[in-house]
């Protein structure tokens, strides 16, 4: 089966949260398995930069598209990684930035992306069974293919995933007809318009023959009025076609036992003494001095999804019991500077690294005995599957995906739990709930039951990649 995966970031290339994570191992467990996959991605300048791979970028063909009076050319290059065709497409003025969005022009510049990929399928004789396009980018994709009426494409079905509700793809009207050549009546019908403008993602829904979301509680969650962002009232008319599909994560890049970027390997029988020297490195190279304490740390992006308004409190109560805290992420300015503060009044047990780094993170879930992940809405999130596979036991809100992929202990559920939970967005609940984590730690024995739980766990992309495969197939 041929497979277009079409998104506006995919690893090893570039990445700035999980999608670029699950578009890529999602795409080799389909090579895996033998089928015909290739990545459709924006050439960015970033990818450029970062070198890597990019020598090996062979140009292999070219398409013009006109978006109204502006005439554009993409040249594509191709890359082979994994099994996986990459296909990059390539144009000055639309992605010789740095920055993937966050730009006045974001709509017109993934309008050209999506109009661009939609003939390279022709120009690159790459017809696809299936299109699976994620989140609002590449959303319009569906869209235009079928309006337009290619007969090339008249066998491809589409899917759409979505991994953040969160982002629309928010335009004004007048962007159908200047962008999309499409005609004003798809508007004013209703089809593509949501909340008084035109929505990328909303078109996506309409036109997708299957839609998915990255876990099956944010399918449910996506079904409300409180979760979903206002897409539930599209959503729920295609009820039957949609489903949520748990993300794995790539067992061989996070894998304890062999990974090289950790000082101590370990694995569930090993893990009691080898975790705690990798902790102990850890601690003294961060300038954290209690080692008896617990260490709990967060990756993440410092944003309001990710709970950054409730957080002070907790951090506040675990600091001032002498526990160690260490924060790797970026973001907001404001909840860097809460962070920063808090480092002044705590130097020996707080440390962060304002940024972005691998190697590092690596380490941190290594050493780490518990993870923080109060999001706000998560619709899968992988920090608390790559903790678990570490050992770290995720403290999470118990929303969208966490839900799915964290147990968490209530007194009585030593022989299964793999962390600890609480439901609220409220502040409060999570600082209370440091009690019973806390109460927990000090039990080693038990602590140390819920790791093996963890190190247990198998959330490898295998089985969620049989699911995508299952879904292609009801539908080609
Ligand atoms: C988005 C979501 C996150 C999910 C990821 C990959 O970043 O916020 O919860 O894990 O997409 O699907």
């Amino acid at each position: 089966m041929k497979i277009a995966m079409v998104a506006s970031e995919a690893n090893p290339l570039i990445k700035t949260g999980g999608l670029g994570d699950v578009v890529y191992s999602l795409s080799k467990e389909l090579a895996k398995l033998g089928e015909d996959v290739a990545i459709f991605l924006p050439f960015y300048e970033s990818i450029k930069r970062k070198g890597t791979f990019i020598n090996e970028a062979r140009y292999v063909g070219e398409v013009s598209v006109n978006l109204s009076w502006r005439n554009e050319v993409a040249s594509i290059y191709r890359l082979d990684i994994d099994g996986i065709k990459y296909f990059l497409f390539d144009n000055q003025r639309y992605f010789g930035r740095d920055r993937l969005y966050g730009d006045f022009d974001d709509g017109e510049r993934f309008a050209f992306f999506t109009i661009a990929v939609i003939f390279a399928f022709n120009a690159l004789n790459f017809i696809p069974n299936v299109v699976h396009i994620h989140d609002w980018q590449p959303g319009m994709l569906p869209c235009v293919a079928r309006e337009w009426n290619l007969d090339y494409l008249r066998n491809t079905k589409y899917i759409l995933t979505i991994h953040n509700p969160a982002f629309q793809g928010m335009m004004p009207r007048s962007c159908l007809g200047d962008f999309y050549s499409l005609p004003d009546y798809l508007y004013d019908d209703g089809v593509v318009r949501f909340k008084d403008q035109l929505s990328t993602l909303k078109s996506a829904i309409v036109y997708s023959d299957k839609i998915t979301t990255v876990s099956p509680n944010h399918r449910r969650e996506l079904l409300t009025p409180e979760g979903s962002m206002g897409l539930n009232t599209i959503l729920s008319l295609r009820e039957f076609d949609f489903m949520g599909i748990l993300n794995g994560i790539d067992v061989d890049e996070f894998n304890p036992e062999t990974d090289k970027r950790i000082p101590k390997n370990f694995s569930k029988d090993s893990f009691i003494e080898q975790k705690k020297i990798n902790k102990d490195k850890f601690l003294t190279n961060h300038g954290l001095v209690d080692h008896d304490k617990a260490l709990f740390s967060m990756v993440s992006r410092l944003t309001w999804q990710k709970g950054m308004d409730i957080i002070y409190p907790t951090l506040v109560k675990i600091l001032s019991l002498g526990h160690n805290v260490f924060i790797l992420g970026s973001g907001e300015y404001h909840y860097e500077q809460m962070l920063e503060d808090l480092r002044r009044r705590f130097p020996n047990n707080m440390a962060i690294f304002i940024g972005y780094n691998d190697d590092l993170a690596h380490e941190v879930y290594a050493a780490s005995d518990l993870f923080l992940m109060p999001s706000l809405f998560e619709p899968c999130g992988i920090g608390q599957m790559i903790a678990q596979r570490y050992g770290t036991l995720p403290v999470v809100r118990l929303t969208g995906g966490l839900y799915d992929t964290v147990i968490p202990y209530d007194g009585s559920n030593d022989s299964y739990a793999n962390g600890f939970g609480f439901y609220n967005n409220d502040a409060n609940d999570f600082a209370n709930l440091m009690d019973h984590v806390l109460g927990v730690y000090y039990n080693k024995d038990l602590f140390n039951h819920l790791v093996k739980n963890a190190l247990s766990l198998d959330n490898s992309w295998e089985k969620s990649a049989r699911e995508y495969l299952d879904l292609y197939r009801s539908i080609i």
